[in-house]
């Protein structure tokens, strides 16, 4: 196996510190332990129903950026205490579709398979292809945070592929082919497959369509924060390499996409009850596996908003 879990030295950022800086809050004994796998660590004992020190927040802050994904066990926390700790890390992102919006907090999104009196109560087929979330924006995610709050007794594992381990074994030929190049994201790039596969996908709004256009952003981004060189381009959301023709450009991005989830930078992530997941969209894909159609699953999902990619 691969291990991509290298400490980078880079500087805390004080802009990502809480605007109430809180000082007075204890710091909690917390211990990052790496998981044997291409990315990913468990923070052990963090309780983030409790106000997180500048010293602690500095700690995740640094793990989240050597591991990429985060998995906090067991946490018993509100919506809001959710909210609060994604804040810690810049502005939350509103999903376009804010129907799944959790009621009273439109910046959790509701991922679930669950239909209530014949309406789904979330985004039910969240994540059915590898992507990042938000890459069809100006400004993709910094991360994600989802946490569990129903599981199915079998299946619904999230799967990451981490984008820098794609990008460092990334053939000579592909790498000469994607230098310098620009990709175009959309969020409708799969949008009516989607349709067809689940119905009740809504139709999108004129309004909504609107949030939703097309953006180019570099086919390998720099970390703005580690400096790391990631590939950034997904099965979901990318349409095509900018400059390319056509054939040529969906022959390139066939074969980046099988690279980059090659089963060697994969780590599967099996939901616990109350798991809380905090990944790096600048450094990793995911996917859901999927969930039998009899079992129910709900997570409460919190994105924060990031850099343009450069
Ligand atoms: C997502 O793409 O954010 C959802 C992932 C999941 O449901 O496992």
């Amino acid at each position: 196996m691969i291990d991509s879990t290298v400490t980078i030295q880079t500087a805390f950022n004080p802009a990502l510190a809480s605007p109430e800086t809180r000082e007075e809050a204890p710091d909690q004994p917390i211990e990052i332990h790496p998981f044997d796998a291409p990315l990913g660590a468990e923070v052990i004992g963090l309780d983030l129903s409790k106000p997180l020190s500048q010293a602690d927040f500095a700690r995740i802050h640094r793990a989240h950026l050597d591991h990429h994904v985060l998995v906090f066990r067991d946490q018993r926390i509100t919506p809001d205490e959710q909210v609060a700790f994604s804040k810690r890390f810049g502005p939350l992102q509103i999903h376009v579709l804010h129907q799944f919006g959790l009621a009273g907090h439109p910046e959790v999104l509701i991922v679930s398979n669950i239909v209530e009196h014949g309406k789904p109560i979330g985004l039910g087929d969240a994540g059915h292809f590898w992507h990042s979330d938000l890459s069809y924006k100006e400004r993709p995610s910094l991360g994600s945070l989802l946490h569990a709050q129903e599981l199915p007794a079998t299946g619904g594992d999230t799967l990451f592929a981490n984008q820098h381990l794609a990008w460092d074994t990334l053939p000579a030929h592909l790498r000469n082919a994607v230098e310098g190049r620009v990709a175009e994201h959309t969020y409708l790039a799969k949008y009516a497959e989607l349709q067809r596969r689940s119905p009740w996908r809504p139709n999108l709004s004129a309004e909504q369509v609107a949030q939703v256009k097309p953006v180019t952003h570099p086919v390998v981004r720099t970390h703005p924060e580690t400096k790391r060189r990631a590939l950034f381009v997904s099965e979901h959301f990318t349409t095509r390499v900018i400059g390319l023709p056509e054939d040529e450009s969906r022959a390139l991005l066939a074969e980046l996409f099988a690279h980059s989830t090659r089963p060697e930078f994969v780590y599967r992530h099996q939901w616990r009850e109350r798991d809380m997941v905090f990944w790096d969209n600048r450094s990793v894909m995911h996917l859901a596996a999927g969930t039998p159609d009899d079992q129910r699953r709900k997570l409460y999902r919190t994105t924060i908003e990031g850099d343009a990619p450069f």
